[in-house]
């Protein structure tokens, strides 16, 4: 009898954690402070040592991670941030929201990450920043992009919402640029139990800036230095996201094998594999395949009890707040929107049930 399967299992991971959460929330209900408490501090301390960053600052969510570091950067109206049409909404928005203007490059098929070769070409006296997003849970060409910023003079602002943990050349993700940025959102590689997220920099006025705009811009109590905004993370937030480190190397590693065994049994199928490149690894956000008659693959998933989710079925050129055609037609990323189904992930995907989407997916692209 096959058992309900799950896209992302949060509920295993929770009874494996249930008394270690119960612990960090009892401590924060004891002492009170549900407003950067000490928890806090610990949080950061304890990510900025795991990425080797030399400043982590825990903010409200990912999207809120991407806003604070632009507005450190001091993003004006007008000004370029060259980024992804294929990636969730928040990158380009934060953008928007600050009057700055998203430049958007193609994607690697393969990987479906911007493609770094691209990028220098989209460069013009306008452009303040790179913003690459480690897509699925794999860096993007990092190096490559610093070399265009370095070249002129630009920031680069890594969208890690989905790679926590990710490696890239020997270094971790969210350390790999001026900022990094990240999401705790419940089903991201690293979540919470509520929204999240931290920005990232090795940079000291940079980090300082992020730390006052994530109070309202205060540099003292009741002084107000610069614009700011209310994107602090809950003391009881960070609280589980503590409990769950203790367990995160072990899901990571079960994440990978996971990862490197849906590629080993889909190898062959009528479809097509995200490649992982040599030098960096996948923390398997969402582990993604691209296929044909992509609805008629869901539904015959969908028969099977299988969930399945698009990330994205559309590219943001495409959706009716950014829409544009100034930067061509972009054709990678909308091949991979009409063809891209994420399927069940998560460290606690057990190999029988995995077996079993293996099986039903080759059934339904007609390689069983
Ligand atoms: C690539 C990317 N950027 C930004 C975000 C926003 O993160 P959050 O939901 O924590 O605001 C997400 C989350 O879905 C994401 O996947």
């Amino acid at each position: 009898m096959s058992t309900k399967l799950e896209f992302v299992d949060l509920k295993s991971q929770y009874a494996a954690l249930k008394e270690r959460i119960a612990e960090r929330m009892q401590r924060v209900l004891d002492h009170g402070q549900y407003i950067m408490g000490p928890e806090v501090a610990e949080l950061e301390q304890r990510l900025a040592a795991y990425t080797g960053a030399k400043h982590c600052i825990t903010v409200a969510s990912g999207t809120e991670a991407l806003l604070i570091a632009l507005m450190a950067l001091d993003l004006k109206p007008g000004d370029e941030v060259i980024t992804t049409p294929f990636t969730f909404a928040a990158t380009a928005e934060m953008i928007v929201l600050l009057g700055g203007v998203p430049v958007f490059v193609d994607i690697e098929p393969d990987t479906c990450n911007i493609d770094a070769s691209l990028i220098e070409a989209a460069v013009t006296p306008r452009t303040r920043a790179i913003m690459p997003v480690s897509l699925y849970g794999q860096c993007a060409d990092m190096e490559a992009i610093n070399a265009v910023a370095a070249r002129h003079g630009l920031a680069v602002v890594e969208d890690a919402a989905q790679s926590f943990g990710a490696s890239y050349r020997g270094r971790k993700s969210c350390n790999l640029s001026t900022f990094g940025c990240t999401s705790f959102f419940p089903s991201k590689p690293l979540g919470c139990y509520g929204d999240g997220g931290a920005v990232f920099t090795n940079d000291d006025a940079l980090a300082q800036a992020c730390r006052e705009i994530r109070v309202h811009g205060q540099s003292a109590r009741y002084t107000h230095t610069r614009v700011g905004v209310g994107g602090r993370m809950d003391t009881l937030q960070c609280a589980i996201v503590l409990a769950k480190l203790e367990r995160f190397e072990w899901e990571l590693q079960r994440r990978q094998a996971l990862g490197a065994r849906y590629q080993a049994l889909l190898d062959g199928a009528a479809l097509e594999l995200l490649r992982v490149r040599p030098d960096r690894d996948c923390v398997w956000a969402q582990f993604t395949v691209a296929v044909e008659r992509r609805d008629a693959v869901q539904q015959a998933l969908r028969d099977a009890a299988v969930p399945t989710a698009v990330h994205y079925p559309r590219p943001l050129h495409q959706q009716p707040a950014y829409a544009t055609d100034a930067f061509g037609p972009l054709p990678n990323a909308v091949r991979a929107a009409g063809r891209v189904l994420s399927l069940p992930m998560s460290a606690d995907l057990g190999e029988a049930d995995q077996d079993r989407i293996v099986h039903a997916l080759r059934r339904a692209v007609g390689s069983a």
